[in-house]
């Protein structure tokens, strides 16, 4: 058998690669009206960021990790050696990790200094079970924004996201935004051990796997699709309810703004998120009905992150959207990936003597601009008909020899099905007129 893009990855054909490419200009169009800039950090980091950065308990560095690793350094590993940290090495399960590292490797924000807003899109990797809306390759687009705990950066960065998705396609009433606030390094530990004392209340009742959560990661068990837990948790303590006054007032600057720029939301204070670095604002955008692949995007706060890597104190705010979701939410609305093909010009020949010419007319066309083509293959001229009508060409020039030899081209407009005689000096003119 042929062989196979791997599980859980995606070729994007042509049609939808140019969609990519537009999604990813509307992106930079929207963001840089808020002033972010792009930043390309690399696909590969040391595993070491991700346990720091996202957390060690997390299901993304625990489980859905890809390790990276090169042919000699795999020799040696397998001949019992332990590989140095810097050359333990894991492709991006997401973004913020890599780009907070760049952030303090290359001191992006001074002391003092404006906070930076910075943009992103690529693949990311998590060894996930695929199934829809969830690959192991997938592309993200992202921002982040380091530098600034005002609640001002996270409410135009959630207005931002709307209005992206809005920008797209992706209806207003197919999206359902929602917050909550995951509280500070000051009012955290006692709600986590809250929930914790709360869970082993209810253990009998818990699956196997947040009966481990209680003493890792407790807050996780919000996110369990078990029904049994989900019950459970239903009833838990509230974050909102244990806030801190700093945070408090934060969250309802945040939902103020939010208000005052007519963005609908839902408070939802089990919304968790699966990463480890967030603090305060966290929030997700879910379409569709309750699958567990309906998050088109989601993101928050994440205030120590910089220190975890290394860094000075340094507020961060950010998102990331899945692209292959919204592909899914766009299609799901009944939209038809648009055709990456255009043809303003083919030339067709009525014999093979004439292809020096058509190829020169051709040439001249793209110069100026146009996409233009001929046949490659010596077809017959009604098959190059047939080829130019599959290419969607707007117009065909057709090179008869004895309008060649005047110096003159048959332009035909594909559309109106009606013909002019135009010098072959002409043509390129013509189609500026009649195409631009
Ligand atoms: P996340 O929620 O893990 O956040 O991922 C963001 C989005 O990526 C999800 O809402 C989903 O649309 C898409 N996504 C995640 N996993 C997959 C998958 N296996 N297959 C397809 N799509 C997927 C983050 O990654 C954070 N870095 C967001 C952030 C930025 N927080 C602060 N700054």
């Amino acid at each position: 058998m042929a062989i196979q893009a791997p599980e859980g990855t995606r070729d994007l054909l042509p049609d939808e690669a140019a969609f990519w490419d537009r999604f990813c200009a509307t992106a930079t169009e929207v963001f840089g009206a808020y002033g972010y800039v792009p930043i390309y950090t690399p696909l590969v980091e040391q595993t070491e960021l991700f346990v720091r950065g996202i957390g060690e308990a997390t299901d993304v560095v625990s489980k859905e990790m890809f390790t990276a690793i090169s042919g000699e350094n795999l020799k040696r590993l397998l001949e019992g050696e332990t590989l140095k940290a810097k050359k333990r090495l894991s492709l991006r399960p997401e973004g913020t990790a890599g780009v907070v590292r760049a952030v303090v490797q290359h001191d992006l924000v001074p002391q003092g200094a404006p906070p930076v807003k910075l943009m992103y899109a690529g693949p990311m990797f998590r060894a996930e079970r695929p199934q829809r809306g969830r690959q192991r390759q997938f592309n993200q687009v992202g921002i982040e924004c380091l530098g600034a705990e005002d609640p001002t950066i996270d409410a135009e960065g959630i207005i931002m996201l709307m209005r992206f998705f809005e920008r797209v396609g992706i209806e207003r009433d197919n999206m359902r935004l929602l917050v909550n606030s995951m509280g500070c390094e000051q009012c955290r530990p006692a709600y986590r051990e809250a929930v914790r004392a709360y869970m082993e209340q209810h253990s009998e009742q818990l699956c196997d796997t947040c009966r481990e959560r209680m003493a890792t990661n407790p807050l996780r068990a919000f996110d369990c699709k078990n029904e049994g837990c989900a019950a459970v948790m239903a009833n838990a303590p509230k974050i909102t309810d244990e806030l801190c006054e700093d945070c408090a007032e934060h969250y309802g600057q945040v939902r103020a703004l939010l208000d005052g720029a007519d963005v609908p939301y839902m408070e939802d204070p089990t919304l968790v998120r699966g990463l480890d670095y967030y603090t305060r604002t966290v929030f997700e955008v879910q379409t569709g009905d309750d699958r567990a692949q309906n998050a088109l995007g989601g993101g928050g706060r994440y205030d120590k992150l910089a220190e975890e890597v290394g860094g000075r104190p340094t507020p961060g705010f950010g998102f990331a959207l899945g692209y292959e979701r919204c592909v899914l939410a766009l299609q799901d609305q009944g939209m038809e990936l648009p055709s990456a093909q255009r043809c303003d010009l083919f030339v067709a020949c009525v014999d093979d003597s004439l292809r020096a010419v058509a190829f020169q007319l051709v040439q001249q066309g793209r110069d100026a601009g146009f996409v233009c083509e001929m046949d490659h293959q010596h077809r017959s001229l009604k098959s190059q008909f047939k080829l130019a009508d599959k290419l969607g060409a707007a117009r065909v020039a057709v090179l008869g020899p004895d309008e060649a030899a005047r110096g003159e081209v048959t332009l035909r407009d594909m559309a109106t099905h009606t013909e002019a005689l135009v010098s072959l000096g002409e043509v390129v003119d013509e189609l500026g007129r009649a195409l631009l």
